[in-house]
């Protein structure tokens, strides 16, 4: 839909629910060792992520660089480091024919910088509510186009991602 109005903070809490559901089903899931569901929440995580850092990584994150906090916009950044390198690592495991015992113990720690990123992120709606109009406005701009390009968090960061 052009001309969507979408609210930024609204559409980032959206984001960070359903990324903060599908990890305690990914935990279930690997406790489980439910091999099928825990791939297929992992392609969740995967398809949700990809968007919203696009987004973040390249609009977002950049506002609070310039307009509030260079050390906070470096310490979400080494979270998306260390989380994409663990979705890697998931990958690798659940690419795997078959799952061993330590695999399912290593994918159950590889997924805690998930969530702790999840809820350090949740708190930079209360962050943009210093932004200006201009920077929410190119927000929303740029959320409704991540979206629509709908690209899955590990291709980005392995095709696209500028780090
Ligand atoms: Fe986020």
């Amino acid at each position: 839909m052009v001309g969507q109005v979408l609210d930024p903070a609204r559409e980032i809490q959206d984001d960070h629910k359903k990324a903060r559901d599908a990890y305690f089903d990914f935990i279930k899931a690997i406790d489980g060792h439910d091999s099928r569901q825990a791939k297929d929440i992992f392609n969740i995580l995967d398809a949700v992520m990809g968007p919203h850092w696009k987004w973040e990584e390249e609009s977002l994150y950049l506002a609070v660089k310039a307009h509030l906090s260079e050390d906070l916009y470096t310490s979400l950044m080494k979270e998306h480091d260390e989380c994409i390198e663990a979705m890697q690592k998931l990958a690798a495991i659940f690419k795997k024919w078959r799952i061993s015992d330590a695999d399912w113990a290593q994918a159950k720690k590889l997924a805690v910088p998930i969530l702790y990123h999840i809820a350090t992120c949740d708190g930079l709606p209360i962050m943009m509510e210093r932004l200006g109009e201009q920077e929410l406005w190119d927000l929303r701009q740029a959320i409704f186009a991540s979206r629509r390009e709908a690209i899955p968090l590990l291709e980005w960061a392995a095709k696209l991602r500028k780090r």
